[in-house]
């Protein structure tokens, strides 16, 4: 008899040390919960919520390698050694001779901005995020979006849909002028589009394309490592590189990066600015001591250094991130039993619900994804996250809504917190509301903050 080989299914690299209790709650107590909080997730107390699907960023589980590092914090206010071994760590990793550390990713979003853009320039980018777009606005810049039109279609299965489309860049350059393009820049994968990252193919000729017009062109390297993992898995020729390997091929593209390390570095707080420009570097240098602190420890104590350059090590192993992306897979195959509409290809870091297609009868003025988020959470304690009309926000020039193609909700993964069980839960309390889709009525706004309106924004059920 031949023997049968059995599939193995993925499996964490890592067991349980230390636990958190969460609450259970009831129905009644989450609806007077989500009502105070105008059914605005952001606006919930964190102790109501049962599972904790807003975001990965910041909530990640340290290993007791990085706790073990937070005990070696040198706290002196200059010149702390765990800012030299971060730095030594992110030229190894990210291949960028000069960095400045930040308390997370927007300050260094904040200095990018301001350093490069004069008023009425332009900033092209694969989609907008909202604090990047917000940073390039209030240095003056205007974004324009040339991510390839793949991207904007949530059932369309382009497995690079992170790419830019290069014929809308070319004919952006010739309009508006290269002088007026500071820089380019590319995020991977890219959040808003359902975190869907870019090729490699496709990063060469972006740069070769900008090397010609003398533009530079930036990475938003906050989730990079899950780039890497996917241009392994998708692209020729990358099958046998290393994540590191990878990632530093990435890198080497560009002429700058910023990174959230709330994420891929699997700490709860950071930042990083990293260039290979020695004047954009000593000017953000300086700037930081403004806004941030020192250029030593930018906002961020010694053991939060530590942390983050034991973090980098941890994100470039392979079976971590293999582990991270099949538990996202793992959701989104069960959602699919139940006929959930989701945007395809899953992301790395999150699964995104589509609203549009979940509530069809919702019109983008009452706020459907907005309105499902608020529903899945009184059903059941998950929480996710608004990515549709609310974020997208208003055009600064005409004061009208946004209306983005994609209306989604995301439910995203922490790194090493969740159990296979609670995501099974998780896909139960969709399923469920799904089934009762039909009663759902959607959402007035009654206030409505200037910046990052998602972030504060309440609402009221329409009766
Ligand atoms: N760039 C990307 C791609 C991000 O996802 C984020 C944050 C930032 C920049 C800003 O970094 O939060 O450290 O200031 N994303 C979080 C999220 C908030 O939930 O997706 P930050």
């Amino acid at each position: 008899m031949p023997k049968k080989t059995i599939k193995r299914s993925w499996a964490e690299p890592f067991k349980i040390k230390v636990v958190e209790p969460i609450k259970m709650t009831t129905r009644a107590y989450r609806e007077k919960a989500a009502k105070e909080a105008g059914y605005n997730t952001f606006l919930l107390k964190s102790e109501d919520v049962y599972i904790d699907l807003l975001t990965d960023s910041g909530t990640n589980a340290m290993s007791d390698y990085q706790w073990a590092g937070m005990m070696l914090g040198d706290e002196a206010y200059a010149g702390s050694k765990n800012f030299y071994y971060l730095w030594d760590n992110i030229k190894k990793y990210y291949g960028m001779p000069y960095f400045v550390p930040t308390h997370q990713g927007r300050a260094a979003e904040h200095m990018v901005s301001k350093i490069l853009i004069k008023p009425n320039n332009v900033v092209p980018g694969n989609m907008y995020f909202t604090t990047t777009r917000e940073h390039i606005e209030l240095a003056g810049g205007k974004f324009v979006d040339v991510i390839i039109d793949q991207a904007h279609n949530p059932q369309n299965t382009h497995p690079f849909k992170g790419n830019i489309n290069i014929n809308k860049l070319e004919d952006l350059i010739k309009k508006v002028g290269a002088k007026n393009i500071p820089y380019v820049f590319m995020a991977g994968p890219v959040n808003m589009a359902g975190g869907q990252p870019f090729s490699m193919k496709n990063l060469k000729e972006v740069s070769a394309l900008l090397k010609k017009h003398g533009i530079k062109l930036w990475f938003d390297a906050t989730r990079a490592v899950e780039n890497a993992y996917y241009i392994k898995l998708r692209e020729k020729g990358y099958e046998k590189k290393s994540i590191e390997q990878i990632l530093k091929e990435i890198c080497s593209h560009f002429d700058g990066l910023w990174v959230s390390a709330k994420k891929d570095l699997m700490v709860n707080i950071g930042g990083i600015f990293a260039t290979r420009d020695k004047r954009v570097y000593e000017e953000a240098r300086n700037m930081v001591v403004v806004y941030e602190g020192l250029h030593t420890y930018g906002g961020l104590a010694g053991r939060d250094m530590e942390a983050m350059a034991r973090g980098m090590e941890e994100m470039v192993q392979f079976d971590n991130i293999k582990a991270r992306i099949g538990q996202v897979e793992y959701c989104g195959k069960q959602l699919e039993k139940y006929n959930i509409p989701l945007v395809y290809p899953f992301g790395g870091h999150a699964i995104f619900l589509d609203a549009k297609k979940f509530l069809p009868h919702l019109k983008q003025d009452v706020f459907p994804a907005q309105t499902l988020a608020a529903e899945i959470f009184i059903d059941s304690g998950v929480r996710g996250m608004e990515r549709g009309i609310v974020s997208a926000g208003r055009d600064p020039n005409t004061g009208k809504h946004r209306y983005p193609k994609l209306e989604l909700v995301r439910l995203t993964f922490p790194r090493r917190v969740y159990t296979q069980a609670h995501i099974d839960v998780t896909v139960e309390s969709i399923a469920q509301v799904y089934e009762d889709r039909k009663k759902i009525k959607g959402l007035k706004m009654v206030y409505e903050p200037k910046h990052l309106r998602f972030f504060q924004a309440r609402f009221k059920k329409i009766s």
